[in-house]
């Protein structure tokens, strides 16, 4: 466990806010539901046995009864088919009583991943995966933001940490996090990069970061003399790696290397403890709007 004494760093703790978040929520959904007799309902996919996707639905599933949303765990065989998936989506599109679609990511190599985000009513999209969703956002009109990138700028402004005129460096590009968080950073006034595997001279363009988001999926990958003094640091990564120390037989690594960048930087997101949480009060968020515009 990290703790702030470690580190210069202020500790941006995931845990704390999104308990708070999640708290408000609560009573959000218990006044709404109160007056409608109607509760959100979740419906939370998981195909195959990938553990660490389980502990994924797991903890969203357990953070939906925390706040009083109901939810629908569904779990399929690593060997389901995109079309028996397909046939899973048409039936929680047209009930009535889902609110928001949850299928967890990745899915197994024989399933056609982007045939099955476009079949989600992008009303029910709550991880704001569907290219209507992508586009809306990009827009900067979004009906939902997607869930870690929104959790992001939710840890950032709570902590008024501001963003507007800063340097943002964001490493990684992907569909989940990279091009939605940079595309957040910029509508809100950053002037943001993107890094990636092609960029070159990628340490020098971090050192330029106030801000710098690691969302690359390379443990420790963002290291101190990558790091420009008082930079603010959000780490993405959540890899496990074996180690025969721990009962459960790995550690938790995020993509920047703590231990050296802390001393050097003004604020710090923990692995665990820092993201993961921020993603999962984000969806609870986006599953009781979905719920609200619905009704
Ligand atoms: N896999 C990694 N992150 C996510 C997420 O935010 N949503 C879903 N559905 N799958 C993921």
């Amino acid at each position: 466990m990290v703790s702030a004494e470690q580190t210069r760093a202020r500790i941006l703790d995931g845990r704390v806010t999104s308990d708070q978040i999640k708290l408000e929520v609560a009573a959000e959904v218990a006044r709404w539901s109160a007056e409608r007799a109607v509760k959100p309902r979740l419906a939370a996919v998981l195909v195959g046995d990938d553990d660490a996707s389980a502990v994924y639905v797991r903890n969203k599933v357990r953070a939906c009864a925390e706040v009083g949303i109901e939810s629908d765990q569904r779990r399929l065989p690593a060997s389901t088919t995109t079309e028996e998936l397909l046939s899973l989506i048409r039936e929680l599109n047209q009930s009535e009583d889902v609110d928001g679609i949850l299928i967890q990511l990745p899915l197994p190599g024989q399933i056609d991943e982007a045939t099955i985000i476009k079949a989600i009513d992008p009303e029910k999209d709550v991880d704001a995966f569907h290219p209507s969703n992508v586009g809306l956002l990009a827009m900067g009109r979004p009906r939902f933001v997607p869930c870690t990138p929104a959790g992001i700028i939710e840890l950032l402004d709570r902590n008024q940490i501001g963003i507007a005129g800063k340097n943002a460096c964001v490493v990684g590009r992907s569909q989940i996090v990279g091009r939605p968080v940079a595309s957040l950073l910029l509508q809100r006034d950053a002037t943001v990069t993107i890094c990636h595997s092609h960029t070159k001279n990628l340490s020098e363009i971090c050192l330029q970061g106030d801000l710098i988001v690691a969302a690359l999926g390379k443990p420790e990958f963002v290291t101190a003399d990558m790091v420009k003094e008082g930079a603010v640091i959000i780490d993405v990564g959540i890899t496990r790696l074996p180690d025969s120390s721990k009962k459960s037989g790995f550690a938790l690594k995020g993509d920047v290397h703590f231990a050296s960048v802390s001393p050097k930087c003004s604020y710090i997101t923990p692995v665990p403890g820092g993201v993961g949480p921020m993603t999962i009060a984000a969806l609870m968020k986006n599953t009781f709007k979905a719920c609200m515009d619905k009704n």
